[in-house]
């Protein structure tokens, strides 16, 4: 009779091995998505200063991109567009040959068999006010004249090829209106990505950067408040009651709590979006050698992917399924 723990959870730690065979989250490449921009009016990438490695693409850079995306086996693609010219309702976002539709076009000739492609249907990279929608007579985020510019968008964005399209504009309603719409174009088979659960965060900071954004003040009369779990919940039941297909979380890792939520209620695929201030903090803290870099990208997907998203979007994808071969 030996004295000492009757029960050790360290012998499943005792080795690499075991410690593989007990992991309860693996990652994949299947399960990561990789946001891109892509820029009207450029022939060179250029480097967005502040998210170090991730680029504005132009319409012939982006080929190689996602090509490269294909053959390491990541799941999608999800494109942002930065046109040259912005106006009041977003013109650029319903023109055939807007940047973002041009881009989906040549995405999906590229690799619309080999991943999923994806496309932001949000008014705020096309609007010189830099919100996501229209502005009524007072200034004020019109949410149902917004609808409809949503409705023509999905329309021009699904006939661009794109297959999922990412409902980010934090519209109420949004879900039903442009599933009616699509259906309505015939457009029946284009899946909606929800992105249900949005907060106004400080983390989309260098995105801002990266899609040059005209935006002055915020986004809380439409976004979601931070200090709200609940609500976020609520979002995401709404989401699903109007049709969509797959919902999100966004940011993440600041959000564990909503994502978990989100997972245990959903029947749907829920998916996480860690942002591009996620993505620059661990960059800038790698870049002054205060984390291993490569261990802490691979733990805050990691982290994501435990608390119950079933696909990250990330800055990180592309790398991250290199070193996953
Ligand atoms: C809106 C949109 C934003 C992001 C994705 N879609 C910006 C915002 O809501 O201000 C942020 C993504 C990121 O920070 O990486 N079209």
């Amino acid at each position: 009779m030996t004295s000492g723990p009757l029960i050790r959870p360290r012998r499943l730690r005792t080795s690499p091995a075991m410690r593989l065979l007990a992991a309860e989250t693996r990652l994949h490449a299947a399960d990561l998505v990789l946001p891109m921009f892509i820029r009207e009016g450029i022939d060179q990438p250029a480097p967005i200063s502040s998210m170090p490695g991730v680029v504005q693409h132009s319409l012939e850079s982006v080929r190689a991109a996602v090509t490269e995306a294909a053959e390491l086996g990541i799941g999608g693609v999800m494109l942002f567009g930065i046109p040259m010219v912005k106006d009041a309702v977003g013109s650029g976002a319903t023109d055939e040959n807007g940047i973002l539709n041009a881009a989906a076009r040549i995405v999906a000739s590229e690799v619309g068999d080999a991943l999923v492609v994806q496309t932001d249907l949000c008014l705020d990279e096309f609007t010189d006010h830099g919100h996501c929608g229209v502005l009524d007579a007072r200034g004020s985020v019109d949410n149902d004249a917004t609808l409809l510019r949503y409705n023509d968008m999905a329309i021009a964005q699904a006939g661009s090829g794109s297959q999922l399209l990412g409902l980010s504009g934090m519209m109420d309603g949004q879900v039903a209106s442009v599933r009616d719409a699509l259906d309505s174009a015939g457009f029946t088979n284009t899946a909606l990505l929800g992105y249900a659960a949005k907060y106004a965060s400080a983390f989309y900071g260098p995105f801002r950067d990266a899609v040059d954004s005209s935006l002055q003040g915020d986004r809380r009369t439409y976004q979601l408040d931070p200090a709200n779990r609940r609500e976020g919940l609520r979002e995401i039941m709404l989401d699903i009651e109007e049709g969509a297909d797959i919902v999100m979380v966004k940011p993440a890792m600041s959000y564990l709590d909503v994502l978990a939520d989100a997972s245990a209620a959903s029947e749907v695929p829920v998916w996480a979006y860690q942002v591009s201030g996620e993505y620059a903090m661990i960059e800038a803290a790698a870049a002054n050698g205060w984390i291993d870099r490569e261990r802490a990208i691979e733990e805050s997907v990691l982290s994501i992917r435990r608390a119950g998203a079933d696909v990250v979007l990330t800055y990180w994808a592309t790398e991250l399924a290199r070193s996953l071969r």
